[in-house]
């Protein structure tokens, strides 16, 4: 018998089951700084995972402030213009707007147009899919009744996982309303670019479904995509954010410092299942200014970051990203000069 042969079988074995993924697939708790899987939670841990989805794993892909605050903020905004194209000129003369599909998204309510666009850049190969957030009284209780009277529903072929059925809809109204036909125009003329898909607010609850939506009918490839969210609330339960956190490598989630949106719906009114966020969050807890330190969350949602956060929501740390009024500055056509936007 060959022992040395034995115990290097034996090794791996060992190492995995304490792992964290083997740790929590057991039903225990794991501890990130101890390493140590128990039964419970031991009282000097800081970080006790109990949910796979959770154990630890950086982002695939760097995150890089630079890129967010100069690009991806000015596309999000861009979607609060009229003519997305004003931020363009202003901030990124290479974009250019393809269509903006605006659609009445309410069965009931008289101010309720649902917003998107999509545009693309030669220099930097890519197509944009960008959604606009909630504007005013009628579109905020449009969302919540929605979100109260058909809970989330599963709606997608490729995971089980569930979203806000009233969130689809929206976008399928978008979808079918003109940027279905905008993006395969888009994609037949410039196969090989990247789809960037982001959005702020209700803007980012649409970018989820829209990433998972194009995925889901085959449209693009999920390691072509960069989805890039500002500000969401939770649209999915726990199979869903697994899945978005599986198929898109590219993922980030960014969350201004007291923002009360992603705090905001912890389950599904409907049937009180709770719901998760896709991996990865970065959280800013101060003004985002150029330079200001961000914590890049290497779980996916429970408390760990943000979540840990005790302070009162604020509800001008929503509108305000990277230091700029977002929709303000948005509505001005995103102008050089930003003093006048600035939160600080
Ligand atoms: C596991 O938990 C038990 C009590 O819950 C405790 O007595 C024991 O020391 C823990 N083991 C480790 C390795 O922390
Ligand atoms: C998992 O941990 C969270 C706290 O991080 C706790 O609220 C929840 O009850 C735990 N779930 C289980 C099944 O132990
Ligand atoms: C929509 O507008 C009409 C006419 O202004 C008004 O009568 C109605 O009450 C409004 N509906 C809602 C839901 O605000
Ligand atoms: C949206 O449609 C509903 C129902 O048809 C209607 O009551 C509402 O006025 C419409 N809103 C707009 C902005 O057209
Ligand atoms: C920028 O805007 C601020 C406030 O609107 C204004 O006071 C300032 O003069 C502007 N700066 C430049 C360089 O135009």
């Amino acid at each position: 018998m060959n022992y040395s042969l034995l115990f290097l079988l034996l090794v791996p074995v060992t190492i995995h089951a304490e792992n964290c993924a083997g740790c929590v697939a057991s039903g225990k708790v794991w501890c990130v700084e101890t390493s140590v899987c128990n039964t419970t939670a031991q009282g000097d841990c800081k970080t006790a995972i109990n949910l796979s989805l959770n154990c630890p794993a950086p982002p695939q892909y760097g995150y890089d402030d630079e890129f967010m605050r100069a690009e991806i903020m000015t596309l999000t905004t861009a979607a609060q213009n009229e003519n997305p194209q004003l931020c363009f000129n202003n901030q990124l003369p290479t974009m250019k707007l393809y269509k903006v599909t605006s659609v009445n998204c309410s069965d009931h309510y008289n101010d309720t147009t649902c917003v998107g666009y999509t545009a693309y850049d030669t220099k930097r190969k890519a197509i944009v899919m960008s959604f606009k957030g909630a504007h005013g009284d009628d579109q905020m209780k449009a969302i919540m009744e929605g979100i109260q009277k058909d809970g989330i529903q599963s709606v997608f072929s490729t995971t089980n996982g569930k979203v806000f059925k009233t969130i689809y809809d929206s976008f399928m109204l978008i979808w079918n309303g003109g940027m279905s036909q905008d993006v395969r125009h888009l994609k037949y003329k410039y196969p090989s670019y990247e789809l960037w898909v982001n959005g702020h607010s209700l803007g980012a609850m649409l970018a989820y479904v829209a990433s998972a939506y194009v995925v889901d009918i085959a449209l693009y490839k999920p390691d072509d995509m960069k989805v890039v969210v500002m500000g969401a609330s939770r649209i999915g339960d726990y199979n869903f954010a697994v899945w978005h956190t599986a198929t898109f490598s590219y993922n980030f989630h960014i969350v201004h410092r007291d923002d009360p949106f992603p705090r905001s719906i912890k389950v599904d009114p409907k049937t009180l299942t709770p719901l998760f966020y896709p991996r990865t969050e970065v959280w800013y807890d101060n003004y985002m200014n150029a330079g200001d330190p961000y914590q890049i969350c290497p779980e996916s949602d429970g408390q760990y970051c943000s979540n840990l956060d005790k302070n009162t929501p604020i509800m001008d740390d929503h509108l305000y990203y990277f230091n700029i009024d977002l929709p303000a500055w948005g509505h001005a056509g995103c102008p050089d000069n930003i003093t006048a936007y600035a939160q600080q």
